[in-house]
């Protein structure tokens, strides 16, 4: 069973370097949010520019208040241009309206973002949890739930939201970058030489951290899976928590992975948090060099003090920009990442699929499993050429020692997992080669311990016959024994019942799954160990429940005590994954060192056939 292809490595990111790849995966997404999209991004262009704009207008303003001129001569590129004193009175407010349309501007692109990140997210979502409720049984053996559960909750996320905000982010700072250069070129070109090459210098170190901030991004999620599986267990396990006295252990596992989740962002912060302050000494350097040049070209009459405002102006705005589009690179690796290990999750295919021009299962004949080996592990055979035939309406008893492969056999029959080799037929057609959905409407099952959801109680059995009438309903209380149960709630069956069905009793939640599987009314039941972890009393009632469902179906029923057996019309003996018995109860208790009768005997001591 190639486990390898489904255990999802803790931080694979095999594409987080194969951009366009990704980008090309990503298309559809970015597709159903496109218009809005490019909206956004056209709306970020005056954004940007605007800044420009305000440290632009400075110069005729300073310029009209150091000399006090009544119009204005500027020369830009050998155009010459006329401003009148009126017109830049009104720069100062000039500048609360620009500021107001900024604000609008801001507003919109804000909420465009939002829309289009959130959108594309949970459509993704959407798709992943898809994927997620396809997955083969093998899948979630193989992965823990944090695993699961961190990947689906921040991947997409970061992979679209993040994508999105990058993006705009990405073009708001180069329009401001641009606008500012185009300030300090007018202003002054060889000023402008010397502000914009410091400011280049002054982010070249960011483009060398991307690698590091990979690898501790990825350490990051392993911890941050490690805690979620931490979290989950110690709340679904809480009994065992407690009654083994485990609080201690389980806090200080906890305060590990947080401590380990703290050093690994105080180390990303010491490789990154460094950068931030190096730029900004690098830019006052900057920023001296162009005061003091720019002093003498005031001084020999190249440059106006109104130029030198804007210029200074244009240079210190130009810090938040170049900054942001530094850490945009970063930013974008991220995003990458995450969309790696999200088209990770959607290249597991499901190896349990429909062939091509399945039939679909209707009646149930004969089930036959011929010559099946099964493996869970490689080399590891649980099943060893099992060989069994089960006539319409049988009702076959599977025993045998612990491990020894009961239950493995009866999750092969709904395809849970597929046989390695031999094969499982019904009506003698492969199972293979029946629709899934047609083949898993016909069997019914009872565990051990049932999985209710949070909802009510009528909403559980529901589950097995969504459409079920008032009066289904009714007859299925009445069959599973529920009935003087539900009559002491208060909410009857509309009781909610907690998380995994807490709030009842094992016999009472064994019943509603008995329910759950009588109105369901399929014509094979299997019931894996469902009296196993009751009391006698509760076995008693649970048991007549199970007799009702089991009335003329072909029924697999696994038990470990042996009473509940004697009336399945044969028995088949499992010793470590091989078929050693099959017969009636009478057949096989007269066996001498027959394993039936020595399992037999080590339960009622003698043999008595009643
Ligand atoms: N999901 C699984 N992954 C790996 N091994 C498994 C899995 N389920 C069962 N096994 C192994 O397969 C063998 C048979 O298990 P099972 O069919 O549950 O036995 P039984 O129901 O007879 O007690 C055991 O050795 C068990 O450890
Ligand atoms: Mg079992």
């Amino acid at each position: 069973m190639g486990n390898s292809v489904f255990k999802l490595k803790d931080t694979n990111t095999k594409y987080a370097f194969s951009y366009g790849f990704l980008l090309n995966r990503m298309w559809p997404y970015i597709k159903s949010v496109l218009p809005r999209t490019l909206l956004l991004f056209a709306l970020a262009v005056p954004l940007g520019l605007l800044d420009g704009v305000v440290a632009f207008a400075l110069r005729p303003y300073m310029d009209y208040v150091v000399n006090g001129n009544e119009t204005q001569v500027y020369e830009l590129w050998g155009h010459k241009i006329y401003l009148q004193a009126f017109c830049i009175k009104f720069i100062p407010y000039a500048i609360v309206v620009f500021a107001l349309i900024q604000g609008l501007l801001k507003y919109t692109c804000n909420y465009l973002s939002e829309w289009t990140g959130n959108k594309m997210s949970n459509i993704l979502k959407i798709d992943l949890f898809k994927r997620l409720t396809a997955m083969d049984t093998k899948f979630y053996d193989l992965n823990t739930s944090g695993l699961v559960l961190n990947r689906y909750l921040s991947d997409p996320e970061q992979a679209t939201k993040r994508l999105i905000e990058t993006l705009k982010s990405f073009i708001l700072s180069i329009f401001e970058l641009v606008a500012l250069v185009v300030v300090l070129l007018v202003n002054s070109w060889k000023l402008a030489i010397i502000g914009v090459g410091v400011m280049a210098i002054a982010i070249t170190p960011v483009t060398f951290i991307r690698k590091k901030i990979k690898s501790v991004s990825n350490a990051t999620m392993v911890v941050g899976g490690d805690m979620t599986t931490n979290v989950n267990e110690t709340f679904s396990g809480n009994k065992i928590v407690t009654a083994y006295n485990l609080q201690e252990s389980q806090n200080l596992k906890f305060e590990n992975q947080v401590q380990k989740q703290f050093s690994l962002t105080m180390s990303l912060t010491k490789r990154v948090g460094w950068m931030s302050p190096i730029m900004y000494f690098i830019c006052s350097i900057g920023i001296a060099i162009v005061m003091n040049y720019g002093n003498s070209l005031i001084l020999s009459g190249e440059m106006s003090a109104g130029s030198f405002a804007s210029f200074v102006t244009a240079l210190l705005l130009l810090y938040k920009p170049t900054k942001s589009l530094g850490n945009t690179l970063t930013s974008l690796q991220t995003t990458f990442v995450a969309m790696a290990r999200v088209f990770e999750l959607f290249d597991l295919m499901p190896e349990i699929k429909n062939v091509d021009n399945a039939k679909t299962l209707t009646t149930i004949g004969k089930i036959e499993f011929r010559n099946v080996w099964f493996e869970y592990e490689k080399n590891n055979p649980v099943l060893k050429n099992f060989s069994l035939s089960v006539n319409p309406n049988e009702t076959i008893a599977l025993v045998g020692n612990s491990g020894g492969g009961k239950s493995t056999v009866v999750n092969l029959i709904p395809r849970f997992y597929d046989v390695i080799s031999g094969s499982i037929s019904i009506n003698g057609v492969d199972i293979r080669d029946y629709d899934i959905v047609s083949l898993r409407d016909n069997i019914s099952f009872v565990f051990q311990d049932n999985y209710l959801f949070s909802g009510t109680i009528k909403e559980n059995i529901l589950m097995g016959k969504p459409n079920a009438s008032e009066s289904e309903i009714q007859k299925a209380i009445t069959l599973a024994h529920l009935d003087e149960f539900l009559s002491t709630l208060p909410d009857g069956m509309d009781t909610v019942v907690g998380e995994r069905g807490a709030s009842l009793s094992g016999g009472q939640r064994q019943r509603v799954a008995i329910a759950r599987a009588i109105i369901k009314n399929s014509p094979i039941v299997i019931l894996d160990e469902a009296t196993s972890a009751l009391d006698n009393e509760s076995e008693a009632i649970v048991q007549k429940a199970l007799d009702n469902l089991m009335a003329n179906r072909t029924v697999f029923v696994i038990a470990h005590r042996l009473s509940t057996i004697h009336n399945a019309n044969r028995i088949a003996v499992l010793n470590d994954g091989e078929l050693i018995e099959l017969g009636t109860h009478d057949e096989l208790i007269n066996k001498e060192d027959g394993r039936y009768r020595h399992l037999y005997e080590m339960q009622f001591g003698t043999v008595s056939i009643d």
